[in-house]
């Protein structure tokens, strides 16, 4: 029997005798549920069309409860609060503040620690926000990857003064109240290809979860990271960098836009990227950094082979072009 879900659209195939429960959380949707009984009703979801079993009763319409209820054939149910495969629910918590450590460039490394018992479930490359005194919320990307467990690295540009404000306050308070996961430009799955990860300034952090993700899952497919700054001093340390070194499958290239004559690249990201890569159309790509960046790379590659649809990054959900 198909059940299809509104208002996600995902369809559901019961098997014979299964509830829609039961369907919908083996094929990996997060479901509300809790006594799975039908008496908290926090599971509850409407019948717009089909019949389902529920108890000893038949019903053709009208709420029902998703932990008992069976169809007896195709239907179509409003449930809100599924969320689609993969997806993670956002939740909040508050953590400790275990390091607010300068690393270069003006760059601030920020560790939080979750509570015991509370383990952060977000998928590689996926962000958090953080709640700031006197209201209003700050987005930073996640920097670590999801088998860190309860501690969680952020990348902190501290030039802005709103930037500032913020790490006084973590260094202050020592804990922190955040809320996640977010974001669509994650590892939820591994591909089946290379991966080519872009990154400009503070934009490394989420490569450096998409990377530290594909090492601890065995990812055997080339991974390409271009990591681009305005000044070579601008690169800041990564406590993983030796060892991404020295990982046959990771080609490591740092670019300096905007000074020719350093030991290393210059140039725009795109341009290095177009220099390595001459075969585009098989490979993943990941980007972070500022619309205009991301943008002009998108355009560039797309001219250079790429189909759009390869790309990924948080700009196109946050500043989508007209
Ligand atoms: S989970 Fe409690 S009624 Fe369904």
């Amino acid at each position: 029997m198909r059940v299809t879900l509104q208002p996600s659209g995902a369809v559901l195939e019961a098997l014979p005798g299964e509830t829609i429960l039961a369907a919908a959380q083996r094929l990996g949707h997060e479901c509300p549920n809790s006594c799975r009984n039908g008496n908290c009703h926090v599971c509850t979801a409407l019948l717009v069309e089909g019949r389902v079993r529920q108890g000893g009763e038949v019903r053709d319409h009208g709420e029902f409860y998703a932990c008992i209820a069976q169809p007896l054939e195709d239907c179509v149910v409003l449930w809100d609060g599924v969320l689609a495969m993969g997806a993670l629910p956002a939740r909040a918590f508050g953590c400790q503040v275990i390091e607010c450590a300068e690393v270069g460039g003006d760059v601030w490394r920020v560790r939080l620690r979750a509570p015991a018992g509370k383990l952060p479930r977000y998928h590689a490359g996926q962000y958090l926000m953080i709640e700031r005194d006197g209201g209003g919320q700050s987005a930073f990307s996640l920097a670590s990857a999801p088998h860190s467990g309860r501690e969680l690295e952020l990348h902190v540009l501290g030039r802005e003064a709103s930037a500032q404000a913020l790490l006084a306050q973590l260094q202050r308070e020592g804990t922190a109240r955040v809320h996640l996961p977010y974001g669509d430009t994650h590892l939820a799955e591994l591909p089946g290809g290379p991966l080519v990860l872009i990154a400009a300034g503070t934009g490394m952090a989420q490569m450096q979860s998409l990377i530290e993700h594909c090492r601890e899952q065995g990812f055997h497919h080339p991974v390409h990271l271009y990591w681009g700054v305005r000044r070579p001093e601008d690169f800041y340390q990564l406590e993983h960098w030796a060892q991404w070194e020295s990982t046959p499958n990771l080609h490591l290239h740092k670019v300096v836009s905007d000074l020719c004559g350093w030991e290393g690249r210059c140039g725009l990201l795109h341009e290095a990227v177009r220099e390595d890569i001459a075969q585009l159309s098989g490979v993943h790509v990941y980007a972070s950094g500022s619309p205009n960046m991301i943008y002009a790379t998108l355009d560039a590659l797309v001219e250079a082979g790429m189909d759009a649809h390869q790309m990924r990054a948080d700009v196109f959900a946050y500043a989508p072009r007209a």
